[in-house]
């Protein structure tokens, strides 16, 4: 059975891109393959934190992963930090990523133009997920289209390691919804719908009220034109909104387009679907947060089904390279 790895940073609120563009499709795969979800929060102190923050939004991370469908019985969900194996591999990935792969890291470029502190591990950034995922003997990685390049260093990266020192890893490769993979921010629709930009009113929250959500698509940037018509390029704030619907709808944004001639329906209509789409979503991530020691225990099996994969593919990693077996 094909093994799947994905992985979510515990930074700032999670919003309706992360679900289009990933977290659907998490919830399906855990049902047709092997699945191990990550909640990075290593990756989390590459930028700037809050600790006591941190370590909030890591529970509520568990929680609403929980609420969104994925399935501790069924999948292996588990805290990054909780395994010694990710910062371990992590290195030896370091020495075999190149210092101008990293520098072509269009994420990294990006991140680091927005800080005044640019860590070094924001630049080593991409060889901790390369860990991630080569970890778990990896088939397949489902993420937005933010991550393809990414995807492609570890590829990259996994190429080399088992070439230099003998079969080692599974080359992974990525997958990428057709709706839903780059949801933008509703008020710069050039720009993809992100968590820096969560306080906004581009960004919608999985945890808005229906009223907020309605007051911020019925807000959303258009254009000067008035034909309903999916053209990212022409008319990228109408297209976004098509998006949204088909992915809410289960249908295709050009199919969505048929059906409107005024941009005040089709907002008011993908208000509403994203209104019905959260709703079920908030009510058990309400239950599920008033029991934060359960969600611990299960974080807690979750990082020992973890181990028992990453253990064996670091010893093994570990041997290739070249290290002395410290186990006597
Ligand atoms: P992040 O929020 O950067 O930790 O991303 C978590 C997952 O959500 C990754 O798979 C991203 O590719 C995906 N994602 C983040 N922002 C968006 C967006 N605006 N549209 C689609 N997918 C996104
Ligand atoms: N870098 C990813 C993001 O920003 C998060 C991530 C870390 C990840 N490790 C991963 C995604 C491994 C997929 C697989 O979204």
């Amino acid at each position: 059975m094909a093994r799947v790895f994905s992985g979510i940073q515990p930074s700032g609120e999670i919003h309706l891109g992360n679900l289009l563009g990933a977290l659907h499709n998490w919830v399906a795969e855990q049902h047709k393959h092997e699945a191990v979800y990550c909640i990075v929060d290593l990756h989390a102190l590459t930028h700037k934190h809050d600790p006591a923050q941190l370590r909030q939004a890591t529970l509520s991370l568990s929680q609403m992963l929980m609420a969104v469908g994925l399935d501790p019985q069924v999948c292996t969900l588990f805290v990054q930090s909780h395994l010694s194996e990710h910062s371990e591999l992590a290195w030896l990935l370091q020495c075999t990523t190149s210092y101008g792969e990293l520098s072509r890291m269009t994420q990294f470029k990006h991140k680091s133009d927005e800080t005044d502190f640019v860590s070094a591990a924001l630049f080593t950034y991409p060889a901790l997920q390369a860990a991630d995922i080569l970890l778990y003997d990896t088939d397949i990685v489902p993420v937005g289209d933010d991550q393809r390049q990414h995807i492609e260093l570890t590829r990259d990266a996994a190429q080399r390691f088992n070439q230099r020192y003998g079969e080692t890893f599974v080359v992974p490769s990525h997958q990428i919804p057709k709706a839903g993979a780059r949801v933008m921010d509703l008020q710069n629709p050039t720009s993809k719908m992100s968590k820096s930009a969560g306080e906004g009113a581009g960004t919608i929250s999985l945890t808005d009220d229906p009223k907020a959500i309605s007051k911020k698509i019925m807000r959303a940037v258009t254009d000067s034109e008035t034909e309903v018509r999916y053209d990212p390029a022409a008319k990228p704030g109408v297209s976004n909104l098509l998006e949204i619907m088909a992915a809410a709808r289960q249908s295709t944004p050009q199919s969505v387009a048929e059906n409107y001639s005024s941009y005040g329906a089709l907002k008011k209509d993908c208000a509403e679907a994203v209104v019905a789409m959260l709703a079920p979503i908030q009510q058990r991530f309400g239950e599920l947060s008033a029991d934060s020691g359960e969600t611990a225990r299960l974080l807690a099996v979750g990082a020992d089904k973890a181990r028992h994969m990453a253990s064996q593919t670091l010893a093994r990693a570990k041997q290739n390279i070249g290290l002395l077996d410290g186990e006597g």
